[in-house]
């Protein structure tokens, strides 16, 4: 008899006989395909992912753009850009990427501390919808190249809104002490400021708080203290078409319990009705909400080496491809792909092959496993592969999107010739 149960937070990855499945296909069969460590991602998780954004924000001017930063590759952009998603991009490659997986650039927004003026201008000569200027410094150098490529750069200005996203300090964006955003103090100045620049047309206004925020109180406090300040804006007489409200929602890595996104923009949509902004087009710039528990990672075991004090189970994933936890001490759940009945659990710390101690997976995991089996690391669609790198001189792992029964490599592995291919000796 097949018995079909779902992971908690990962609706489309599920244990059929013990074995696990994503959507349709059985891992091990794709582990044996395509070689290990691979990334497999659920194509209904994104678009379900999406789906509860775009529920949550129906009726309303409303914009989705796309984080590329949680992960870039053409064939998951793709997805998003053949479902009418717009994009956020913190650079020139991004900006690539988007495009070659065809995104409109008028429904591109271009965040970051340090562009330069390369980007600026590729991004103006590609006609995106928005930059989403940091600073003042800015404001005067995009200014400036706009008018030498005889455009009007369409601008908002990030805020830091200084409110407590309660998150990873690393991944905290909104408070006084992070380098994001223009005081909310300087807000009025600033805007003052790029209104006297005849390159910059003003658009809108936009924050982030941070990432992996599991409540809607921080993005209600952000929301409220950015109305207030819209008010004085517009009071001084500049109008701002649209309200971004950047990312952050966090994802269900260990049983946490962030709300929908459906159920945050109700929330949000009815302070935003109650004060009166109903009716502004709204932006987001979801990241990991829309990928991070689409993925998983699978990985051979190489080897358990039992220890005085700790056991080992040394895999052929490593922190070059799954950067979280050396980062951030971020936990992902990990699992046999397939059970093994009869074989007693012992408590690992999962590790890979890299020359360094914080080059772990997770920690003290109870694993039924013997070397040649493959494990499946969870939650790993947002900030593993655009993340990931050649450290020890290991090639990129490989990647596929599944969508059903239906396997497509969306990224072959990296040979050692691609890694050499910009040196010379
Ligand atoms: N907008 C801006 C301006 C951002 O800086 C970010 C993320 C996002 C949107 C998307 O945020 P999300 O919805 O993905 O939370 N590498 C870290 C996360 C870094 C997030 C950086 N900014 C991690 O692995 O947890």
């Amino acid at each position: 008899m097949t018995t079909l149960v779902p992971l908690p937070g990962h609706p489309q990855i599920a244990r059929r006989d013990g074995v696990l499945y994503i959507e349709n296909i059985a891992l091990d069969t794709l582990a044996r395909e395509y070689g290990t460590p691979l990334f497999v991602y659920s194509k209904q998780w994104i678009l379900d992912a999406l789906d509860a954004y775009q529920r949550g924000l129906s009726g309303r001017d409303a914009l989705i753009c796309y984080a590329v930063k949680a992960n870039s590759t053409l064939g998951v952009l793709r997805v998003l850009a053949q479902a009418g998603c717009g994009f956020d991009i913190v650079s020139g490659g991004e900006l690539a990427r988007a495009l070659a997986a065809g995104a409109d650039p008028a429904r591109v927004i271009f965040s970051g501390v340090g562009k330069t003026r390369a980007e600026m201008r590729q991004a103006l000569d590609a006609g995106i919808g928005c930059f989403n200027v940091e600073s003042e410094a800015e404001l005067e150098v995009l200014d400036a190249v706009a008018r030498q490529t005889g455009r009007r750069a369409p601008v908002s200005l990030r805020i830091n809104p200084d409110v407590d996203p309660k998150t990873h300090p690393y991944i905290s964006t909104g408070l006084k002490g992070n380098k994001f955003g223009i005081a909310h103090e300087r807000a009025l100045a600033a805007y003052q400021h790029a209104a006297r620049l005849p390159g910059l047309e003003i658009i809108g206004i936009d924050c982030h708080i941070g990432s992996q925020i599991t409540a809607a109180a921080p993005y209600l406090d952000a929301l409220d203290r950015m109305l207030d300040l819209i008010e004085r804006i517009e009071a001084a007489g500049i109008a701002l078409r649209h309200i971004d409200l950047g990312g952050g929602l966090g994802i269900d890595y260990n049983g946490e319990t962030p709300p929908s996104a459906e159920v945050l923009w109700q929330q949000l949509l009815a302070r935003l009705d109650a004060r009166g902004f109903g009716q502004r087009r709204l932006l987001v710039e979801p990241g990991r909400s829309l990928v991070g528990n689409a993925g998983v990672c699978l990985t051979e075991v190489l080897y358990t080496k039992p220890g005085a004090a700790k056991n080992f189970c040394i895999v052929d994933a490593a922190m070059n491809d799954l950067p979280r936890p050396a980062m951030y001490e971020a936990f992902h759940r990990i699992e046999p792909v397939r059970a093994r009945a009869g074989l007693a659990e012992t408590v690992y710390d999962v590790v890979g092959p890299i020359c360094e101690s914080g080059d772990w997976l997770g920690r003290e995991r109870a694993l039924a496993v013997h070397a040649g089996d493959w494990l499946a690391v969870l939650s790993v669609g947002a900030y593993c592969m655009s993340m990931a790198s050649n450290y020890n001189s290991r090639p990129r792992a490989s990647e596929v999107l599944v969508s059903g029964a239906q396997a497509t490599l969306i990224r072959r592995r990296e040979t050692l010739a691609d890694q050499l291919r910009c040196e010379s000796d």
